[in-house]
């Protein structure tokens, strides 16, 4: 490590993947009393995806993910020291789907653990991977956000299955000593919130069994009206603590990524801290609500157009509850990438 110089850890690679299928409003029309209209207007959603192959699972939009930085970084996977999978569903209970993905890209050298903090998985491990890499520990940490939601929806529950689609973003994470990378996070949970989002059955607490299936309980189970009204606050809150401590401005912040669960919050958020949607990165219409994999998806498909030094502001909201938002100031010019520029 340079004596001098602050050493801070920074995304320096997004990858991303989303099934091919599109579940479109029409076609849940014909699962559950529904219609494109309402789901529209009360979501802003248009389609999500879905991984129909049964054989496959959350390591498997992980390891696509990881697989396109491992292409344009020209990384070496035997370099990566720690995989954190930030997922609320694993690929199987009982086992850690981080050591199966790092079996199966190669990263020999690598540990690595599943990370369970529901829609803010990936900025609460983002800033656990900052927090190794400034220790001066750790050069190459793996985060990644990833959800194969739709095989926990019920497609009976109009509530919640129009919301929910699978998809995977990942970020590499490096030391850097231009003061760039994660700034600052401010994060909290409210346990009174597992009451409003949670898997009745399948778990420690009720373990499943033939009733419970039967009572359809091993499915999401969400109060989405009590939900809404606890993200809205949460999120635009956070968003401005972060700026008040960091005495920042909303001209200072280049793009906000808010978690993509409804439009409907992206906006009431928006409007609580003064910042225009043109400044927001928006998917929703086209994903869905990927729980953890909301923001690192935001962050690859934007990745051309950030720019070094673009003050970003991560901001999500989700089961448990928890609940936060980090602020990271962009490390590189994503359009090197497409200039075929390795960073
Ligand atoms: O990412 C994890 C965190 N999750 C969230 O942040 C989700 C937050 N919540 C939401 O996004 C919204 O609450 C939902 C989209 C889930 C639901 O929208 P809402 O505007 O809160 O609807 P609601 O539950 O208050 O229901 C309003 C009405 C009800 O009918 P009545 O009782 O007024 O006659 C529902 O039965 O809309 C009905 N409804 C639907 N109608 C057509 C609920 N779902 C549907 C549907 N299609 N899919």
């Amino acid at each position: 490590m340079k004596p001098d110089v602050k050493l801070t850890a920074a995304i320096t690679a997004m990858g991303g993947y989303v099934p091919d299928y599109k579940l479109t409003n029409t076609e849940l029309e014909t699962l559950v009393d529904t219609n494109d209209e309402w789901i529209k207007t009360r979501t802003g959603i248009e389609e999500r995806r879905v991984l129909k192959d049964p054989s496959k699972a959350t390591s498997d939009l992980a390891i696509a993910a990881i697989n396109e930085i491992i292409r344009k970084k020209n990384l070496d996977p035997t370099e990566i020291e720690c995989i954190i999978c930030c997922t609320m569903t694993p690929d199987m209970q009982l086992t850690v789907t981080a050591a199966y993905i790092a079996m199966q890209i190669g990263a020999v050298n690598a540990w690595g653990y599943d990370f369970t903090a529901a829609c803010c998985g990936f900025i609460y491990g983002l800033t656990t991977a900052a927090t190794y890499i400034e220790s001066g520990r750790y050069k190459k940490i793996l985060v990644i956000g990833v959800d194969n939601m739709t095989r926990f929806v019920d497609y009976k529950d109009r509530g919640t299955c129009i919301i929910f689609g699978d998809g995977a973003g990942a970020a590499l994470v490096e030391p850097n000593y231009e003061g760039l990378g994660v700034i600052d996070s401010y994060f909290r949970t409210d346990g009174t919130g597992r009451k409003l989002m949670h898997q009745k059955a399948g778990g420690s607490l009720k373990p499943a069994s033939h009733s419970t299936v039967d009572a359809r309980e091993h499915y999401a189970f969400m109060d989405g009206r009590g939900v809404f009204k606890s993200a809205v606050n949460n999120m635009a809150d956070s968003v401005l603590k972060v700026m008040e401590r960091n005495n920042l401005t909303k001209e200072d912040i280049a793009w906000v990524v808010p978690h993509q669960a409804n439009m409907r919050i992206i906006e009431a958020v928006g409007e609580q801290i003064g910042i225009s949607l043109d400044k927001m990165m928006i998917n929703i219409q086209r994903y869905g609500n990927t729980i953890a994999g909301t923001l690192p998806i935001c962050l690859w498909e934007w990745e051309p157009r950030l720019k070094k030094g673009d003050n970003i502001m991560l901001v999500a909201f989700g089961g448990g509850f928890t609940w936060g938002a980090s602020w990271i100031k962009w490390a590189y010019d994503g359009s090197d990438f497409l200039n075929g520029k390795h960073i």
